[in-house]
């Protein structure tokens, strides 16, 4: 059930539209609210954020202050100006179930006033308790045991740390353009962009193998999807049967079962069921980083639900609360069963461990997530999005290269017709859809995607709105 209606939805389009009319007369660099935070923002947080957005304009050649954002509802979010957004991209797919939903807003007040904080490793609160039992049910196959940490990338760490507490191996085989989070051990199998590792390569942990991903627009090796026989999956398998120097002793491969970050890579049918074969056959664990796809938004619960594959290790995030910082990895027992009992210190813990916030609001939104349907309604309007899409594709085959998605993760590739990215003209997208009230986000190893990932409970009137603006700028392109 969607938060908002699609009348009072479309209502509010109406009203973004005729404003936006009146900001571009009266300017955007008018003295504000929003002007004097982002003077206060370029002061005092990290220049490295802050640079590339913020008051740097004559040094960076940035022309706009960022949006400051204040509060959300639903599909919208709303700057400090006042000004409104349909936010296509769930800032960063999280907002699942709509920002400030009401449902989740009242368990995270409900647990906040019983009980903020517990005792992570050492004393388990009930909720903690309840909410590792529903994700077991929710979890496919029997991955059951989970340990739950604050980020993506901690709850990859710790798959990584699984992986090498049961195979006794270290090597990982991770896939180009993966991104699996930014702290030190996340950041020695992300390889999304060079520029995150350059200036910390001496503490990167060397022990990561790359193989090419199912990137069938631009495979690494020319072969078409029909007829390859998952050529990039055969090079990974002879890798396994015959290391090359320094490539052996590998405890795990992991993959994205789509790469988010990477472009919205969508790779073929039957690709990650070959790839749990392979694994299986050459008895190397399989993690699953579902920290982007995972609860709902490719369609299904899980994205390797659509292929029925089982992993060893699932790594889970984001949309987990729709909000709260929680995330697990969640494991098989037969992979567990190699993590030491403990009897003095746990090996692998942190304080927040488990929050109660966290657990309440993820509870609630597992319920709300199998209770409203959102794996189904984010496949149904995620083909309407990509049928749509690939409407106006068509009509610009000269820069748009290729739509591409499952449920509610969709890229539009921009590039010139021999492959040549268009950086420039996604970029330039991304800005004139948020200058018309739409956030999107750039993705691919040249931000050369404009990437989708909506609240899995957006109403088909902003669906059709963005549509509509999308059209209208690729157009005049
Ligand atoms: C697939 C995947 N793994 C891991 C991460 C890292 O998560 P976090 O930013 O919460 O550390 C992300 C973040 O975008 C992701 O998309």
């Amino acid at each position: 059930m969607a938060q908002m209606t699609n009348e009072a939805a479309a209502a509010l389009i109406s009203e973004i539209r005729a404003n936006r009319k009146s900001y571009e007369a009266s300017g955007y660099g008018a003295p504000s609210r929003e002007t004097a935070l982002v003077t206060e923002l370029a002061a005092h947080e990290c220049a490295g954020l802050t640079a590339r957005r913020a008051r740097f304009e004559g040094e960076h050649g940035i022309e706009r202050d960022p949006v400051v954002f204040e509060h959300g509802k639903g599909a919208f979010i709303w700057d400090v100006e006042g000004r409104a957004y349909i936010d296509m991209g769930a800032c960063f797919a999280v907002a699942a179930y709509g920002h400030a939903n009401d449902e989740l807003v009242e368990a995270l007040a409900g647990q906040a006033s019983k009980l903020m904080h517990g005792m992570g490793d050492v004393y388990p609160t009930d909720t903690k308790i309840l909410c590792l039992k529903k994700l077991a049910e929710l979890a496919p196959g029997n991955l059951n045991q989970a340990l739950m940490s604050q980020s993506g990338a901690e709850a990859v760490e710790t798959a990584v740390k699984m992986a090498q507490m049961a195979t006794k191996r270290h090597r990982i085989i991770a896939f180009e353009s993966c991104y699996h989070g930014l702290s030190f051990g996340a950041l020695s199998l992300t390889a999304h962009s060079e520029a995150f590792k350059e200036p910390f390569r001496q503490r990167i942990c060397a022990d990561t193998t790359y193989v090419p991903y199912a990137n069938c627009a631009r495979c690494a090796f020319g072969g078409k999807p029909e007829t390859c026989g998952f050529a990039c999956l055969h090079h990974l398998e002879r890798l396994l049967k015959a290391p090359a120097a320094g490539c052996g002793d590998v405890a795990a491969v992991i993959a994205e079962p789509i790469q988010g970050r990477g472009g919205d890579v969508v790779p073929p049918k039957g690709w990650l069921r070959e790839l749990r074969e392979i694994c299986t056959q050459n008895g190397v664990l399989l993690i699953l980083d579902e920290i982007y796809t995972g609860f709902g938004r490719t369609g299904a619960m899980f994205a390797c639900c659509h292929e029925d594959v089982v992993p060893d290790i699932m790594c889970l995030g984001k949309a987990m609360t729709g909000g709260f910082p929680l995330s697990a990895a969640i494991a098989t027992p037969e992979v567990l069963k190699h993590w030491p009992l403990n009897t003095t210190e746990a090996i692998h813990t942190s304080t927040f461990l488990g929050n109660p916030m966290g657990c309440a609001v993820a509870l609630k939104a597992m319920e709300i997530l199998v209770r409203d349907s959102l794996p189904e309604r984010a496949a149904q309007m995620g083909g309407y999005l990509i049928e749509a899409l690939r409407k106006i594709a068509q009509k610009r085959p000269d820069i748009i290269f290729d739509v591409r998605g499952k449920g509610l993760m969709i890229g539009i590739e921009f590039a010139d017709p021999d492959g040549s990215p268009r950086t420039d003209l996604a970029l330039k997208i991304v800005d004139l859809m948020r200058d018309r009230g739409i956030l999107l986000l750039p993705s691919g190893p040249w931000s050369q995607v404009v990437s989708l990932s909506p609240p899995l409970v957006t109403p088909k009137a902003c669906l059709d709105a963005f549509l509509e603006t999308f059209e209208e700028i690729v157009t005049a392109l």
